[in-house]
């Protein structure tokens, strides 16, 4: 318990606390405010909202350790430690005294350009600094982008299963989410057909997540040209989420989306939470796979900006460390954290087999969730 004790906030009010509550009630009838609901639809979709309301109904009084399955965020476990050179890079910098200001919306050109850099490793069609945006985690990004495409009546595609967010910030936005089916019996890929029967001329985009979270697969270079073909046809772009790209521990390779970027726009949504294990330091980014420059001349990538001036910077103390981190950031590196989520996804697969009804579809090869049937 000791370890997730931070995780609980408690929703539940004790009988005290209800009795004060009505108090106040009876005497709220003379202010003219009131909290605003706007994010009430929103919120309830989200995992956080999930959790914390399975944690307060487990009973206290059992004295057992309680396991947050449902919280990916390896940091709390000591054996997920970051390494040693990202640390150093972080402690440089506040040391310097350079990390303590306020930065620009997009982020610091040495940030963005660093992210280019570590991106543009496995990709044939280069991005520069410009067409990267610095977030606060990858959470901002998808945040931004959904204010960014939300039009009157406008539509967006989203997986099922999905991470939560996105449909949080879709309600929020007021995008419509239209979900299409990840096939299990086909190794999760996307059902392309059942895109393509409910796309309309409201239609703005598809998100897709790659490596996959919760499925842990990973999709192979033709299935994402597919992908980019199928979302040319329709007009679309393509939103790839690739939080998990450093966190791979089966055979199947990572392909960046961005390689289909000439095909169809794409924007890629990455950060540092996962791969660097440092959920905390809240650093992601935004990068423009688009060689054509669609996303400037459709109003996209000044949207972007512009949602960006109005909300707060990433942070820059990180900001500053990251070409520190990035430019010695190797596979090696990740491969200690990689083959200890091996190890435990194994065990646990090995173990759910002596539990009647329950089983694993298909054995993650990524991300840090195991999706069981
Ligand atoms: C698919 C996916 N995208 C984004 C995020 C959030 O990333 P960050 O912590 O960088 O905001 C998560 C976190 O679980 C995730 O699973």
């Amino acid at each position: 318990m000791s370890h997730h004790s931070h995780l609980r906030v408690s929703a539940l009010q004790t009988e005290e606390e209800a009795e004060r509550q009505t108090q106040y009630e009876s005497d709220n009838s003379v202010w003219r405010f009131k909290g605003s609901d706007t994010a009430a639809k929103a919120s309830s979709v989200t995992m956080r909202v999930i959790v914390y309301k399975l944690f307060d109904l487990c009973t206290p009084d059992i004295k057992k350790p309680l396991l947050p399955l449902a919280h990916g965020d390896p940091s709390v476990y000591p054996c997920y430690r970051t390494s040693i050179h990202v640390e150093n890079a972080v402690s440089d910098v506040l040391r310097s005294g350079k990390g303590n200001s306020y930065g620009p919306a997009a982020g610091f050109l040495p940030a963005r350009q660093a992210v280019a850099d570590f991106v543009n490793r496995d990709l044939t069609n280069k991005v520069t600094p410009n067409d990267v945006y610095m977030t606060v985690g990858c959470n901002q990004g998808i945040e931004v982008l959904m204010q960014a495409l939300a039009a009157p009546n406008a539509n967006i595609f989203l997986p099922r299963p999905s991470y939560p967010h996105y449909e949080a910030r879709c309600v929020y936005s007021g995008l419509e989410v239209r979900k299409y089916d990840l096939l299990p019996e086909n190794e999760w890929e996307i059902d392309l057909q059942g895109i393509e029967a409910m796309a309309d001329e409201n239609t703005v985009a598809m998100v897709i997540i790659n490596p996959n979270n919760p499925c842990g697969n990973v999709y192979s270079y033709d299935h994402l040209k597919k992908v980019a073909e199928m979302a040319r046809k329709l007009g679309i772009m393509v939103i790839t989420d690739e939080v998990y790209s450093q966190t791979i521990f089966g055979d199947n390779p990572f392909v960046p989306m961005g390689e289909f970027g000439s095909i169809a726009p794409v924007i890629t949504l990455g950060g540092i939470s996962k791969g660097w294990i440092v959920p905390g330091w809240r650093i992601g980014w935004i990068a423009l796979n688009d060689p054509k420059g669609i996303f400037k001349s459709t109003g996209v990538a000044q949207s972007i900006q512009q949602n960006l001036d109005i909300t707060p910077d990433a942070n820059t103390l990180v900001q500053n460390a990251l070409p520190q981190i990035l430019e010695k950031s190797n596979k090696e590196m990740f491969a200690k954290k990689n083959s200890i989520l091996k190890q435990n996804v194994d065990l646990v697969c090995d173990k759910l087999m002596d539990i009647p009804c329950v089983g694993c579809t298909k054995k993650p090869e990524s991300s840090t969730y195991l999706l069981v049937q």
